[in-house]
C-alpha cells in the first residue's frame, strides 16, 4: 500500500528509483513520482497512473537531478482522488521541502486548520501535504534545523507513516522516519537505499536495517544515524537478507500471478523443507519453541487474518478441531477490535499474514498482547512487523510473492497450519503415531500432487474462454473445501471484476439456489471424501434448475463428473490436505478468465498488495 524508494550515493538516482518503484508497483498504482535538485533547487515530477507514465514524463521533459539522491513514490490513493496533485511527493508550500509517505496521518484534520491559521494554503487534498507543511511551519517558527523540525513534527503526528523527506538547506541529507508502516534500509559502501520493502534493495545489497516503530534515520554522504523520537541515538542491527534477484522477478512468465502458480510445488516444497523430516518420521517446528507448552494445552484457539489469509485461517479450523480437537475460531482481524472481544491472559493466538504487514491484523494482534494472550504468527516476509510483533511462528518461505492476488501464500499458510495441526495432535494425544506417519506422508506428497494437478492448465484456458464473459459465478464446497470455494471466488472476483460468491454446498438451497439459471456458472469442489453424496446431490439440484457445472473432481471420478458441463481432475488425497490441491484449478481458472477480458491480473485496479492502512 503505497511503495516509497529514495536513494543516497553516486549511481544515477532517477534509474535506481524508477526500478525500484516498478519493483514496489505491486503496492500501489495509481499514480507515481519523484523528487531530487536541478541546479539545487528541489524539484518534482509525478503522473497520475502506472510508473511507466511517469517513466515518459521524465524523458518528455528531461527531467534529470544533479545531486546522488532522490525520493520516488507509488501511490494507492487514500486521501484524495488518484490525479498528478494529489501524487507524491508533496512539497512544503515554499518548495524547501519534499516528502514520500506512506500510511495515514489521521489528525491531518486539525494539523491542516492550525496551518490555514498561519497562512498555508494547500494545491492537493492530501495528508501528506499538510505533514510537509507541518514540517516546515515548525522549522520556521521555532527556528530548528531540519532534523529537529522533522522530529519534532513527527511526535505531533497521530497514524501511521513510512515518510522521507528532503530539504534544499541539507542537500546531502535524506531523512526518514516510520511507525505502523514498514521501511527498510539498504547499506553498500556509501550508498544508502530506503524503500517499503526489500524488493528494491537486493540487487545492490543484502546488508539492511529495519527502521523500528518510531525510529527515525538521517543518512548524509559520509554516515547514518538512527534515533528515536525522543532524540536517543539507537544502535541499529544491520541484517543479512536472504533474497535472490530472479525470485523477484518474472522468469520467463508473463505475470507474476502466473509465475507464483506455477511456483507452488517449489514454494510448499520449501515450506517444508528442513521440518518435515519423513525417513526419521519427525516433523521439526523450530520457530516455536518458549510458547508451544501455550499451543499444546490451549483450550482454544482463535485465528487472525484478512482476505486470503483468513480463508487460510478457516481452513486451518477444520484441521485444527479435526487433528487437535481444539476449539477454533477464526476471525476476520478487522471486526475482532472492534467488537469489545473476550481475551483472558494466556489464550492462544495465531495470526496468519502473507506480507507480515496488514493494519488490521497488527492492531489485533497488539490487542490480544494487551490482554495477556500468547499470539503465533505465520507470515511470509522476513522480518515484517507482523513477524516481529508475535512472540513466536512459522515462515511461510514461500518467497517474495509480487502478484496482487495471492496465490502460492495461501497454499503455503495451509501447509504451515497444516503441519501446526499435525504437531499439536501428536503431542496431545489426539492422533495416534500412525495417523501422524499418514498425514506428514501425505503432505510430504503435495508438491508433487500440485504439479500434476497444474498440468490442467490447457483444459482450464480452454474453459475460461467459454466463461469468461458471465456476469456471475457461485462457488460451492464442503467441509475443508468450503473456504477454498470462498478463496476461488474471491480470485475471481479480484482480478477479472466478475461477481462471485463462495457458499457452503448445502446453504445453497437455503437462498442462492434462487440465483440458478442458464447463464450461472457454478464451480463446485466435488472430490471424494465423506460428503461426496452430498456434493453429487447438490449438483443435481444445480442441474435441474438448468444451472452449468464446472466440477473439481478426484482423478478416476465418474458421478459427479458425468452430471457436470465439464470437470477438471485433481490427483486423490487424504481429506486433511486436499484444500491444497483443489485450489489449484480455481486460481489458473481465474487467471484465465482476466487475461481473457484483458484485465491486469498482477495489478487488478482499486488493489494493493500491502494493506498498511485501517
Ligand atoms: C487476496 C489478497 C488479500 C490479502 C489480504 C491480507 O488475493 O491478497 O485478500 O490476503 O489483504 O494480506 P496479508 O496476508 O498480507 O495480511
Amino acid at each position: 500500500m503505497c511503495g516509497i524508494v529514495a536513494y543516497k550515493g553516486s549511481q544515477d538516482s532517477i534509474e535506481v528509483i524508477l526500478k525500484g518503484l516498478k519493483r514496489l508497483e505491486y503496492r500501489g498504482y495509481d499514480s507515481a513520482g519523484i523528487a531530487g535538485f536541478e541546479y539545487g533547487k528541489l524539484v518534482c515530477c509525478k503522473k497520475q497512473g502506472k510508473v511507466s507514465e511517469l517513466e515518459n514524463k521524465i524523458l518528455e521533459d528531461q527531467f534529470s537531478f544533479d545531486h546522488g539522491v532522490g525520493i520516488g513514490h507509488t501511490r494507492w490513493a487514500t486521501h484524495g482522488e488518484p490525479n498528478d496533485k494529489n501524487a507524491h511527493p508533496h512539497l512544503s508550500q515554499d518548495g524547501s521541502l519534499a516528502i514520500i509517505h506512506n500510511g495515514i496521518i489521521e489528525n491531518y484534520g486539525s494539523l491542516k486548520k492550525e496551518l490555514e491559521i498561519h497562512g498555508y494554503e494547500f494545491a492537493s487534498q492530501t495528508d501528506t501535504e499538510v505533514l510537509v507543511n507541518f514540517i516546515h511551519f515548525i522549522r520556521e517558527s521555532e527556528n530548528l534545523s531540519t532534523e529537529e523540525a522533522f522530529r519534532l513534527a513527527l511526535k505531533r503526528v497521530i497514524g501511521a507513516y513510512a515518510v522521507v523527506m528532503l530539504s534544499n538547506t541539507e542537500p546531502d541529507y535524506l531523512f526518514a522516519a516510520r511507525k505502523g508502516s514498514p521501511m527498510v534500509i539498504g547499506i553498500n559502501q556509501g550508498e544508502y537505499f530506503i524503500a517499503s520493502d526489500a524488493t528494491p534493495i537486493v540487487e545492490y545489497t543484502n546488508e539492511v536495517i529495519y527502521l523500528k516503530e518510531s525510529e527515525i534515520a538521517i543518512i548524509s554522504s559520509e554516515s547514518y544515524t538512527i534515533k528515536n523520537l525522543d532524540n536517543a541515538v539507537q544502535d541499529p542491527r544491520i541484517q543479512t537478507i536472504d533474497m535472490e534477484l530472479e525470485a523477484i522477478e518474472k522468469g520467463g512468465y508473463d505475470h507474476f500471478m502466473q509465475k507464483e502458480v506455477f511456483e507452488q510445488p517449489e514454494s510448499i516444497a520449501n515450506c517444508m523443507r528442513g521440518r518435515l523430516v519423513l525417513e526419521k518420521g519427525e516433523l521439526v517446528l523450530g520457530g516455536i519453541n518458549e510458547y508451544s507448552q501455550s499451543l499444546i494445552h490451549a483450550k482454544k484457539i482463535t485465528l487472525l487474518g484478512c482476505g486470503t489469509s483468513w480463508h487460510a485461517g478457516l481452513v486451518a479450523e477444520y484441521l485444527f478441531e479435526d487433528i487437535c480437537r481444539i476449539p477454533v475460531e477464526v476471525e476476520y482481524a478487522s471486526e475482532f477490535r472492534y467488537r469489545n472481544p473476550i481475551i483472558n491472559e494466556g489464550d492462544v493466538f495465531i495470526a496468519i499474514s502473507q506480507s507480515g504487514e496488514t493494519a488490521d491484523t497488527l492492531a489485533a494482534i497488539e490487542l490480544a498482547k494487551s490482554k495477556g494472550a500468547i499470539v503465533f504468527g505465520v507470515v511470509n516476509v522476513v522480518g515484517s512487523s507482523i513477524a516481529r510483533e508475535t512472540h513466536e511462528g512459522a515462515y511461510l518461505h514461500a518467497g517474495p510473492e509480487i502478484g496482487v492476488a495471492s496465490t502460492k501464500a495461501f497454499t503455503a499458510q495451509v501447509t504451515v497450519l497444516s503441519m501446526i495441526a499435525i504437531k499439536m495432535g501428536l503431542l496431545r494425544g489426539t492422533i495416534s503415531q500412525s495417523q501422524f506417519q499418514l498425514l506428514i506422508s501425505e503432505l510430504n506428497q503435495i508438491p508433487k500432487k500440485v504439479a500434476t494437478a497444474l498440468k490442467n492448465n490447457d483444459q482450464i484456458e480452454a474453459l475460461a474462454e467459454i466463461y469468461k464473459d458471465a456476469q456471475n459465478f457461485l462457488y460451492l464446497g464442503r467441509g475443508n473445501n468450503f473456504p477454498v470455494a470462498l478463496e476461488g471466488a474471491l480470485k475471481l472476483k479480484e482480478i477479472s471484476y466478475i461477481h462471485a460468491e463462495g457458499y457452503p454446498a448445502a446453504e445453497m438451497k437455503h437462498g442462492p439456489i434462487a440465483l440458478i439459471d442458464e447463464d450461472m456458472p457454478v464451480v463446485f469442489i466435488a472430490t471424494q471424501d465423506d460428503s461426496y453424496e452430498k456434493i453429487v446431490s447438490n449438483i443435481q439440484e444445480v442441474k435441474s434448475r438448468k444451472g452449468k457445472v464446472i466440477a473439481i473432481v478426484t482423478e478416476g471420478d465418474i458421478l459427479a463428473s458425468s452430471m457436470a458441463d465439464y470437470s477438471i481432475e485433481i490427483p486423490k488425497s487424504h481429506y486433511v490436505v486436499t484444500p491444497l490441491l483443489s485450489v489449484i484449478p480455481l486460481q489458473l481458472l481465474s487467471y484465465h478468465i482476466a487475461l481473457k477480458r484483458g484485465c491486469n491480473v498482477d495489478q487488478p485496479r482499486n488493489l494493493a498488495k500491502s494493506v498498511t492502512v485501517e
